[in-house]
């Protein structure tokens, strides 16, 4: 299974102004399997929750980078016994962990930026699950990082992660809902969140690297707070950081 760059502009275009639930259909229709939510434990839940609904059997995995909050390893395993789906956890190399440690301690981020840590941490194990998929579905927004990311289509080809002869389609259902949008969802749906929203945080991600924002500062903000915002960035959506 292949498509051309036109195929996949056409749908991009053609579903601009779709719901994420026609984003959805769209994905589990064109891709007939090894199809899965790269699901964070934050407000991309609505997508096992539309998915769900929609009665799609779909894979959900997560990065567990060893970082993570309580309150997102409890979301987790809520959202298994909720929606009766298995996540899969996918781990960091044991050898390049231990390495980086010993050299490094714990928040050589910090110092260094967060590319080396991320790369271990979440990078490596994207690379090995996508390895392994047609195709995954993501909760990105174009809210979510004026500086990185106003361009967000709804399905993409996967450039940074496609591997030789071996084309990975990515999908954003949600790329065009605002944070409004989401939040009105979980609320109206009873769509179970991490407790962290309730504490302040509004974009979550592992927790050195997460702080709560003050109202009126943008979510990404509370994201790698010390490097440019141009920067805030992991390499999950990035082709430049990918490789
Ligand atoms: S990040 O690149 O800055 O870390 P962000 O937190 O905005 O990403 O999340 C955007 C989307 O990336 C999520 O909806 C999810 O699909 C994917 N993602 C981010 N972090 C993880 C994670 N730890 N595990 C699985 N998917 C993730
Ligand atoms: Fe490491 Fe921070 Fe990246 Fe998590 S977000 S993988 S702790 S640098």
């Amino acid at each position: 299974m292949s498509f051309t760059d036109q195929e996949i502009q056409q749908w991009a275009d053609d579903y601009q102004d779709k719901s994420p639930q026609e984003v959805l259909e769209l994905a589990f229709e064109i891709i007939n399997e090894d199809i899965a939510i790269s699901f964070s434990g934050a407000e991309d839940v609505v997508l096992v929750d539309m998915a769900s609904k929609l009665g799609k059997d779909v894979g959900v995995f997560t990065l567990d980078t060893g970082r993570l909050h309580p309150e997102t390893y409890r979301l987790l395993d809520q959202v298994r016994e909720k929606y009766d789906v298995e996540i899969e956890a996918m781990y960091p190399n044991a050898d390049q962990v231990e390495k980086l440690i010993k050299e490094k301690g714990y928040f050589s981020f910090y110092q260094d930026d967060h590319k080396e840590c991320c790369s271990i941490r979440k990078i490596g194990p994207l690379r090995r699950k996508l390895g392994n998929l047609n195709s995954w579905v993501t909760g990105q927004r174009k809210d979510q990082s004026p500086g990185t990311r106003t361009e967000v289509p709804v399905i993409q080809i996967d450039k940074a992660f496609s591997g030789e002869g071996r084309q990975l389609i990515k999908f954003n259902p949600l790329a065009n809902w605002s944070s409004q949008q989401v939040w009105s969802y979980i609320r109206s749906n009873d769509v179970p969140f991490n407790a962290l929203h309730e504490k302040g945080f509004t974009s979550i991600g592992c927790e050195p690297c997460t702080r709560p924002v003050l109202p009126g500062q943008h979510e990404r903000e509370g994201r790698w707070w010390w490097e440019e915002a141009t920067a805030k960035e992991c390499g999950l959506h990035s082709v430049a950081n990918a490789k």
